[in-house]
């Protein structure tokens, strides 16, 4: 696999991503809002960077990925295993035999999914050269290379013909997509007919108890042990405000319907800490 330098992705993720102006049209024809209407669209790791968002978030992934595994565990304290087994746990009844794993990043998802759902093939794509050679790494160790391929690939223009999945999951993918719903129309694009979309997300906790005990969390400790730990505090100043911007709950299943999805639903986790997003094509 070709990894990309800074300025060769900066090339390759300006390449006009398969026509934003039809994508644009077609939400207008959904009496959906234009893509650059979403707030989310505009945040971004870096205030004063010209980088793209899609561009500033492979950089940022690529320089946290060798600590992004244990972040995870230590910030989430393991929990973060249980959003992902509840997620995938979604598609059991469906019982997929070829899965897309969307932001497939150092393959957490693709491996669980490997043991949980005993799938024929699991491609899993990332912008981010970084956290996919991480994931090759794990997949390597555990013998998986025969059931799982890492690609780097971009959700919104993803290399792969019409209907070639049974499921597409994508975990605290969407939140960094540069066009939430050029990225969701393209894995519908990519479902089969009767397949399925999970999606798994953080979102903001409706309690106010729970939510003040957040907020320190999101302010003060993951920002602080993130610097700690990958030297970037950015990173988690991102993941906060990323959050408050996230179009999450019914707004989110709201995007799934308007783009043709269906017996889309929401279910929280967590006292709403994180939420799981499906929809059917
Ligand atoms: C928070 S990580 C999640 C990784 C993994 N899914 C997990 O559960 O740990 C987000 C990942 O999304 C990837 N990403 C962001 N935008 C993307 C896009 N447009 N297409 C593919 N991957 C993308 C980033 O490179 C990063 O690896």
């Amino acid at each position: 696999m070709k990894k990309l330098n800074s300025s060769s992705r900066s090339k390759a993720l300006r390449t006009p991503l398969g026509g934003g102006g039809a994508l644009a049209s077609t939400c207008k024809a959904l009496s959906l809002p234009t893509m650059t209407n979403f707030a989310h669209d505009e945040v971004v790791p870096l205030k004063n960077s010209e980088l793209s968002k899609k561009e500033q978030v492979a950089d940022m992934f690529d320089n946290i990925a060798y600590r992004y595994d244990f972040l995870n565990r230590f910030l989430s304290v393991g929990i973060d295993v249980w959003w992902r087994k509840k997620a995938i746990l979604q598609l059991k009844k469906l019982g997929p035999k070829k899965i897309l794993d969307v932001a497939t990043g150092t393959a957490d998802v693709a491996i669980m999914t490997a043991r949980l759902l005993h799938p024929e093939q699991i491609i899993g794509i990332d912008i981010s050269d970084g956290m996919l050679s991480f994931g090759r790494k794990k997949i390597e160790k555990l013998g998986l290379q025969s059931l799982i391929e890492l690609l780097n690939g971009d959700s919104e223009t993803i290399k792969f013909e019409d209907n070639s999945f049974d499921a597409v999951t994508v975990a605290f993918g969407v939140r960094n997509f540069q066009h939430l719903e050029k990225g969701l129309s393209e894995i519908k694009r990519v479902l089969k007919p009767g397949g399925k979309l999970v999606v798994l997300e953080f979102s903001k906790p409706k309690s106010p108890v729970i939510k003040q005990l957040y907020h320190v969390y999101m302010n003060i400790v993951a920002p602080n042990m993130g610097k700690l730990f990958s030297k970037n505090r950015n990173a988690y100043k991102y993941l906060d405000e990323s959050i408050k911007k996230f179009p999450e709950g019914k707004n989110f299943t709201s995007i799934l319907d308007n783009l043709g999805y269906k017996n889309s639903y929401c279910t929280p986790l967590s006292f709403g800490i994180c939420s799981i997003y499906c929809g059917e094509k």
